[in-house]
Formats: structure tokens, sequence, C-alpha cells
């Protein structure tokens, strides 16, 4: 019995610096516990016939110069199509999970991309150079980010002038998507509204998720 309660004082003990870090993990915190499993249902090829990500790629209109950051990369479903069609510009990949990020980086060594850059983010807090990026994108992620309006004013300042945010997300009545955390269309519109973004165009191609795009106004 006592050797039980040394190893969950130990257990708790040993969550803690992760906890002081990130504050309550947001996200629950599948990704952390078993990143492995959670990057085989981002990579499962079924997920493209609701994903569309050649759709979701074209919609974006890159241009070759753009730098452009994937907030929560996870292993790159969307990174890994970025960076070929920046052979003047980069792909930062931003994730706050280190395994994730190890995996978007031996996928871009191994393909030859030399201009994909893993970034650690915070929960709070992007670290995107300021004023450095054309395009943000983020996919089924923003419902992970807490306190997501001073989130915005840090991904307001990394923009460059006439840049995008694209928000790919949840509908919050799809079957897909986590149960207790999916967010409005409307709600996401109105807390880039009230945060100095308008809506500057709607992709609705996708069956399960909204598709956003904004520009600082
Ligand atoms: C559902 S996955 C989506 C991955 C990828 N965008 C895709 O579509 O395959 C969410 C990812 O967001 C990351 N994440 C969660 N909270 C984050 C935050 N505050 N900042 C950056 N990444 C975050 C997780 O580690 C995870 O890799």
């Amino acid at each position: 019995m006592r050797t039980v309660s040394a190893l969950l004082v130990f257990t708790a003990l040993a969550a803690l610096p992760v906890v002081a870090q990130h504050g309550a993990a947001p996200h629950g915190d599948r990704v952390q516990r078993d990143p492995v499993s959670y990057m085989k249902s981002l990579d499962d090829p079924a997920r493209a016939a609701w994903q569309k990500p050649d759709e979701v790629v074209a919609a974006l209109a890159l241009k070759p110069g753009d730098v452009v950051a994937d907030i929560g990369a996870g292993s790159g479903y969307f990174a890994l199509r970025f960076a070929p069609l920046l052979p003047q510009g980069r792909v930062l990949a931003v994730d706050v999970s280190q395994p994730m990020l190890d995996e978007v980086g031996r996928r871009a060594t191994a393909a030859g991309m030399r201009n994909l850059v893993p970034v650690l983010g915070g929960f709070d807090d992007p670290r995107l150079p300021a004023g450095g990026v054309d395009v943000i994108f983020t996919c089924n992620t923003w419902h992970h980010i807490d306190g997501r309006d001073a989130y915005l004013a840090r991904v307001k300042a990394a923009l460059r002038p006439g840049g995008r945010v694209a928000v790919v997300d949840f509908h919050k009545d799809s079957p897909r998507g986590p149960a207790n955390m999916k967010l409005a269309r409307a709600a996401v519109v109105d807390e880039f509204q009230r945060n100095g973004f308008r809506l500057a165009a709607e992709h609705t191609f996708l069956p399960d998720q909204y598709f956003l795009v904004f520009t600082a106004s």
C-alpha cells in the first residue's frame, strides 16, 4: 500500500513541471501521451475523402516566395504539402509537441525539403517572427488554443502587410472532431473580428469543417 501511495505521489510530482509550463494542458492530451497513435490518425489515408487536402492547398493560392506558418502542424499533413510550393519561401511548422516536430522534421529531411522549419510553439504563443509571415494556416487546432484573444494579438503581430490567416476547423455539429471542444463558425468569426481582423474569404467545400480566411482590418 505504501509503495502504491509513494508511486502515486511520484507520478503526480513528475507531472508538475509539464503542467506548470503549459497550464492545464488544454487538449487533454492524447497527443502528449501517445504521439504515435495520434500521428496514425492524422495520417490515415481515408482522411483525404473529407479533408480534401489538395483542394485546401489550392484554395490558399500560395505564392512561391511566401512564408507560411502552419500552427498545430502535427505530423506535417499540410506543412509537407506547402513546402514544395514555396521554392523561394518557407514553411514554419509550429507545434507544442516535440515528438510531432521531430517527425515533421524527419519527413521533410527525407523528402529533401530544406525550406521547412520546425518551430516549438508555446500553448499561448506561436513564437513567429514579428512581421515575417504571409500566410498563417491552422487546421483542426484552433479549438485547442486557450486565451485566443491574446493569441490573436501575437498572430496579428506576425503578419506581413496584406497577410492572411486561414482557419480550418470542425463545425460544432460535425460528427468528427473532439466531442466537447469544437467551436462554432460564428464564434470564431466573432473572436477574429473583435481582435482586429475581417473575414476576407470563406470556402465551403469541406463537409465537416469551416474554412475561413481573415486579413487584418
Ligand atoms: C488535431 S492535430 C492537427 C494536426 C494538423 N494540423 C493536421 O491537420 O493534421 C492538433 C495539433 O495541434 C497541436 N497543438 C495543440 N495546441 C497547440 C497550440 N497551442 N499551439 C500549437 N500547436 C498546438 C497538437 O500538438 C497537435 O499536433
